[in-house]
């Protein structure tokens, strides 16, 4: 059964008796078809003067079929669910799911307005084979791969506790799919999920934003990882760490962050720059953009 592991030694041995995981060769992207920003329910989706950012639709679609057309290039299928009109962050397929072999997590989102599109995603899974797996009503929210990070290459997950997930919500999630889960505590509203602050690379290599977490979370992270790049503040802004590397050697990341770039090659990966600029006006960017499928 899976546990919840809080300290330095009981990490260690977790990730070191944690089975192997396949590498990802399937994501699901969410149509942008209606996307746009309605409200502020993030510090990135309004101006300093409180203003609603203002979507390109048009741009917006071409940066999303660009970042379908980087994964189908680097041999990852993309499955396409449709987009229902009035889910303006719909597209972020991250958030409404955790996919597992043969199963799903299905999220409770912490705002009203994107729990509608949770039946959606639910609907999409049932009709491919999964099985949904729903969250207890005592858990108030749990927002996915927002904040479930899979170990590369290992059954474990990083899990985010913050505005968007519960602290409980890992009790529920290790044991009712068995595996085990390392929470780390986020402590600014701007990183408000873990893929904002945290990118895991391969099972010694990170991004992330050292001032995002608590001090023991900020120790799990620099305990695990041997090869860790702190982000600059600029960077972080730019969305750095909502990279993503689906095989342990491409590195889908927002044009712009020159300096982590330069890490990510340094280190032996391969960046992929692309521009989700529209994406980040509602607060996300490629790794919000995509659920990976088992
Ligand atoms: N506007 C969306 C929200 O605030 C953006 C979600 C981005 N997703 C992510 N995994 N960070 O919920």
């Amino acid at each position: 059964m899976g546990t919840v592991v809080t300290t330095l030694e009981a990490a260690s041995k977790a990730l070191a008796i944690a089975p192997q995981r396949g590498p990802c060769r399937r994501v699901l992207m969410a149509s942008p078809a209606h996307f746009t920003v309605e409200s502020a329910i993030n510090p990135w989706m309004q101006d300093d003067s409180g203003a609603l950012n203002h979507v390109d639709t048009v741009r917006a679609a071409e940066q999303w079929n660009s970042l379908r057309a980087a994964y189908e290039r680097i041999a990852i299928r993309v499955e396409v669910i449709a987009a229902p009109v009035g889910l303006p962050d719909f597209c972020f397929a991250a958030n409404q799911s955790v996919a597992l072999p043969g199963k799903v997590v299905i999220s409770r989102m912490a705002t009203e307005g994107r729990q509608r599109e949770v039946p959606y995603f639910e609907h999409w899974y049932r009709a491919h084979g999964f099985e949904p797996i729903p969250v207890p009503r005592n858990i108030e929210r749990f927002e996915g791969t927002g904040d479930a990070i899979a170990h590369p290459g290992k059954s474990l997950f990083w899990g985010g506790v913050g505005p968007r997930t519960a602290a409980g919500a890992w009790e529920f999630f290790s044991s009712a799919v068995d595996v085990d889960v390392i929470p780390l505590k986020l402590v600014d509203e701007r990183f408000y999920h873990l893929d904002t602050c945290l990118c895991l690379l391969d099972n010694y290599s990170a991004l992330y934003v050292p001032a995002a977490f608590d001090d023991a979370s900020r120790g799990l992270i620099e305990s695990a990882f041997s090869r860790l790049h702190a982000v600059s503040d600029a960077d972080a802004a730019n969305f750095a760490c909502n990279a993503h590397c689906p095989d342990g050697r491409h590195v889908l990341i927002q044009q712009g962050s020159a300096q982590t770039v330069a890490w990510v090659k340094q280190a032996g990966f391969v960046p992929i720059e692309l521009d989700t600029s529209e994406f980040m006006k509602s607060g996300g960017s490629v790794f919000c953009l995509k659920q990976e499928l088992p």
